[in-house]
């Protein structure tokens, strides 16, 4: 779909929809009362029958309404003026999306932008509706036989804006797209199964990014990583017939002496726990445990697509975590990359393992910073439950900068902590490490193993094991935290210019 920043009013107004805004009883918006004006007051008319009450996100669409050019107006609920937040817009531009994917229309025109919602802005109010909009016509059952797309006939969108918010709103707009295809890609990623997403897919979709945008690509496979020593990696792996890769994919948009930033995607296709099997209810929905590669990769995307004047290595850790005659096994002690040695309490602690060699691996970039994203623990969704994903990070300025990212991207994280108590939890009578710290802060636990790999860097840790998928009637990859990362990064290469 096209999507444009327009400027025409109403009356000149050739798309077949416009959309106007409609408060609680019967108060239009500033684009309403205009519309009744030139209609001769059809709209306070068609209003006085009663057909809609204005709660948020309800829709009436007209057709012929007097003097306009379009085939139809679309009017929406806006709730109440005093009482028009974030969540209330979201929901406003979710119903409205709605209405035009189910009818007819081929271009919509949306006069919904001069409407105050409190704490956003319009470089906000832009970047929502556009990320909405191609939101709702994902389609998730992509390997079904047979499937209709949705919203076929709408192919342009405006957005309808005051001519000095013109530049604004483009530049959001663009933002937008870029962020909303990074989504697509990390949510597509994460819905393939288990046996089509294979550490070998993963590295076949990083090559295609890399040579379709001229990136450096390198794959390191299973004697690759045994020659370097990438003990906590390889333990994993061994219990799978699938080949574990350990993806490297570098865009260099920024000086060549600038320190890249590393970005860390935790690649499990899948995660059966191992020896340490889970129990089988929901356990197909361990095919998403490599959304933290599935982000990485979409936000890569998005900053390509974006331009950022900055350097990226992008590091993907990929294997399958399988129960095998040859798998490790509780007890076991394996020498990571950094030499420190892991006694293997839990086969199912897993992910810390391979993201400790590619932590350790990042050194060699000398990175500005590294930024590891990981569905890593059920203990983060029993913390935060699916709003946010957890943030952890003993580098404050980096912390907050992560944590206002989220916030502007709607895609929030919340900080836990880090502090050195927690390290203990780690002890082991036998290497200098276990891989698990008990019941009490498990995500908390697992982020102080990562520390310990992590001393030669500034370093951030994203748990997005309760935000990265939903479950139940609506289950699928959310693509987050593509938008907080992008944003991040963003931020960081405007900083740099
Ligand atoms: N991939 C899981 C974490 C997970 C669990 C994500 C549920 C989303 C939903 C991870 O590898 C794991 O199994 N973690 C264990 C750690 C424990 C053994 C210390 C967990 O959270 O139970
Ligand atoms: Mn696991
Ligand atoms: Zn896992």
């Amino acid at each position: 779909m096209e999507y444009h920043i327009k400027n025409t009013p109403i009356e000149k107004q050739r798309a077949a929809c416009s959309v106007v805004g409609i408060y609680e009883s019967r108060q239009l918006s500033a684009s309403a009362q205009h519309l009744d004006s030139i209609s001769g007051g059809y709209l306070s008319k068609i209003l006085a029958t009663g057909d809609l009450e204005g709660k948020v996100g309800s829709t009436l669409m007209l057709h012929s309404v007097p003097n306009v050019l379009g085939e139809r107006v679309l009017l929406v609920g806006l709730g109440k003026s005093d009482e028009l937040n974030g969540k209330a817009y979201l929901d406003i531009i979710s119903g409205v999306m709605n209405t035009l994917y189910a009818g007819g229309t081929a271009s919509a025109a949306l006069y919904l932008f001069d409407e105050i919602v409190s704490d956003c802005d319009i470089n906000w109010k832009i970047e929502q509706a556009v990320r909405t909009a191609h939101a709702q016509r994902y389609l998730v059952g992509k390997l079904k036989s047979k499937h209709e797309p949705v919203g076929k006939h709408l192919k342009k969108l405006n957005l309808i804006v005051h001519t000095d918010t013109t530049q604004l709103a483009e530049a959001a707009c663009r933002k937008a797209l870029s962020i909303a295809e990074g989504v697509e890609l990390a949510k597509d990623l994460g819905n393939l199964p288990g046996n089509v997403c294979t550490p070998t897919y993963l590295a076949k979709q990083a090559h295609k990014l890399a040579k379709a945008h001229d990136l450096k690509y390198e794959v390191l496979e299973r004697k690759d990583m045994e020659k370097l020593g990438m003990g906590a990696l390889l333990a994993v792996a061994k219990g799978s017939h699938e080949a574990p890769k350990f993806i490297v994919l570098q865009y260099n948009g920024g000086a060549h002496d600038s320190a890249p930033i590393v970005l860390v995607g935790k690649g499990i296709t899948f995660d059966s726990g191992g020896i340490s099997l889970k129990p089988g209810a929901e356990m197909d929905e361990m095919k998403y445990d490599m959304c933290g590669a599935a982000s990485v990769l979409g936000t890569l995307q998005a900053c390509i697509s974006l331009k950022l004047p900055l350097n990226l290595v992008v590091l993907i850790p990929s294997c399958e975590n399988m129960p095998d005659g040859l798998a490790v096994k509780p007890g076991d002690i394996v020498t990571s990359l950094s030499g420190q040695t892991i006694e293997i309490l839990n086969t199912d602690a897993e992910g810390r393992l391979i993201l400790c060699d590619a932590l350790t691996y990042a050194e060699r970039f000398k990175p500005e910073l590294v930024i590891d994203v990981a569905t890593l623990t059920g203990a983060c969704v029993i913390a935060l439950g699916h709003h946010a994903s957890g943030l952890f990070s003993s580098h404050d300025t980096l912390a907050a900068e992560l944590e206002q990212a989220g916030v502007a991207a709607q895609d929030r994280a919340w900080r836990m902590p880090l502090w050195d108590e927690y390290q203990s939890q780690l002890d082991s009578n036998f290497a200098d490490i276990g891989n698990i710290g008990g019941r009490p802060g498990g995500s908390i636990t697992a982020a102080c193993f990562l520390s310990r790999f992590t001393k030669k860097y500034p370093w951030a840790h994203l748990d997005i094991a309760g935000t990265a998928w939903k479950s139940g009637k609506e289950k699928g990859g959310t693509g987050r935290p593509v938008p907080l990362l992008t944003h991040f990064l963003a931020a960081r290469a405007a900083k740099q210019k």
